[in-house]
């Protein structure tokens, strides 16, 4: 039998109302902060994502999906959107026009990760990034934003990291520090790590090995050495997350695994889904725009997995409860009248939502699957009745009845 690619998921009719629930909070939210929609194509030229993410992170040294296409062109379908906004904003001069880009959006993302609970090679993500400004009050806006959506979602059970990363001049010095700390230890160190110590020291912080946990304990933080900039657009941010009533840690430990990071990074983590725990993350760009495309753009952002957040609310229990609704449902007596009952549902689907049988079932199956759609008024025609245009309308509430003309139906 065929099946869906290891990593990828139908979305079943069943699984779609949580969907639509989330997407519409979404929609909702980006409106109130004026965030303007944005969709890019699924997939773009190798080089935006292996410039823009970084040569050395794990989605571009082994979870791309990339592949020549028949012109030799090598295309990869997008692991996360931030680049693929640059290039647009850079493309269509967006920067030129408004001097502050506020862009959201919701789109398939594609990684070649090891599949696991909450861990996909397509999967959905919601997001948004602000192009155009320096100000710790998008950073504080970004952070609320998805605070606010899991908590319109129903979640309680999760927290919110946020670190600095400070500027590349301060943090170049730590890595320094961080080497030499790290030097009489190599050995000690999981191969992984060693790789990472030469190509991305600072995710050595994400190790899950535990020697490399134990080592990275009381290794120097970047917090310690930030400049005062970077201390005072972080200081800034915090107050106005407290302001907001945005609960938040600090976590000096928090390096995302994305190069394009400069000043506040942040996470929104889960209590209720294992090990994937992120639902989402985020934080600024300064100067990726620059290094995609010659103008100096800053930026900020956050994504969020929405496979994720769905299994955290179910497991949170507050997925919302779905009842089917329709308006009417009709009832056909008889088999004859196949074609009339046809055409008055025709008339009926001009304003409402109809159903009726396809199948020649009995009158009873009929009324069960009136009952099943959740239909509210169930239309029953058929004898006598029909012969002088009238038909019996039953309404599903309180189960009363009564004959009405179907020349007059709505
Ligand atoms: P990211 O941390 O790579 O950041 O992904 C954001 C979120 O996408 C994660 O927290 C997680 O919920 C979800 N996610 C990532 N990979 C998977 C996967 N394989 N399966 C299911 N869910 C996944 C970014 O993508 C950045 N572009 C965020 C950003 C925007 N930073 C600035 N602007």
């Amino acid at each position: 039998m065929l099946k869906a690619i290891t990593g990828t998921k139908d979305i079943l009719p069943i699984d779609i109302p949580n969907w639509n629930n989330l997407e519409g909070i979404v929609h909702n939210a980006m409106n109130s902060f004026n965030y303007n929609e944005i969709r890019t194509p699924i997939f773009e030229e190798t080089r935006l994502f292996s410039r823009g993410i970084g040569e050395s992170t794990d989605i571009v040294g082994k979870e791309m999906y990339t592949f020549l296409d028949r012109s030799e062109t090598s295309v990869t379908l997008k692991p996360e959107m931030t680049a693929s906004v640059v290039r647009a904003l850079l493309e269509h001069s967006l920067d030129k026009q408004f001097q502050l880009n506020k862009l959201f959006y919701i789109s398939p993302m594609f990684r070649q990760e090891r599949p696991q609970a909450g861990r996909f090679r397509q999967f959905h993500q919601f997001g948004a990034e602000a192009l155009g400004s320096t100000s710790p009050a998008l950073d504080a806006e970004m952070i609320l934003l998805a605070y606010n959506i899991l908590k319109s979602l129903g979640l309680t059970n999760f927290v919110v990291k946020i670190n600095s990363l400070g500027i590349p001049s301060s943090r170049e010095n730590y890595k320094n520090l961080l080497k030499e700390y790290l030097a009489d230890k190599l050995n000690d160190l999981s191969e992984e790590s060693k790789k990472r110590y030469e190509t991305n020291i600072l995710r050595l912080f994400d190790s899950k090995d535990k020697n490399d946990i134990k080592i990275m304990e009381h290794a120097p933080l970047l917090m310690e050495h930030l400049d005062e900039e970077s201390l005072e657009h972080f200081q800034e941010v915090k107050q106005m997350l407290l302001s907001a009533g945005v609960p938040f840690e600090v976590d000096p430990k928090l390096v995302r695994g994305l190069d394009y990071y400069t000043h506040t990074t942040f996470e929104l983590v889960s209590g209720s889904v294992g090990s994937q725990s992120a639902l989402c993350g985020g934080g600024r760009y300064d100067l990726l725009v620059k290094q995609l495309g010659e103008r100096d753009v800053p930026g900020v952002g956050f994504a969020a997995g929405i496979e994720r957040i769905l299994l955290a609310m179910e497991n949170e229990k507050v997925l919302p409860e779905v009842n089917p609704k329709i308006d009417y449902y009709i009832v056909r007596l008889e088999k004859e009248l196949n074609k009339n009952v046809f055409e008055i549902a025709t008339k009926l689907r001009i304003e409402n939502s109809v159903e009726f049988d396809y199948t020649q079932r009995s009158v009873k199956a009929q009324m069960r699957e009136a009952n099943r759609l959740g239909a509210e008024k169930v239309l029953m025609i058929g004898g006598e009745e029909y012969e002088r245009g009238m038909a019996v309308l039953k309404i599903m509430a309180d189960g009363s009845q009564e004959e009405i003309e179907l020349a007059e139906l709505k």
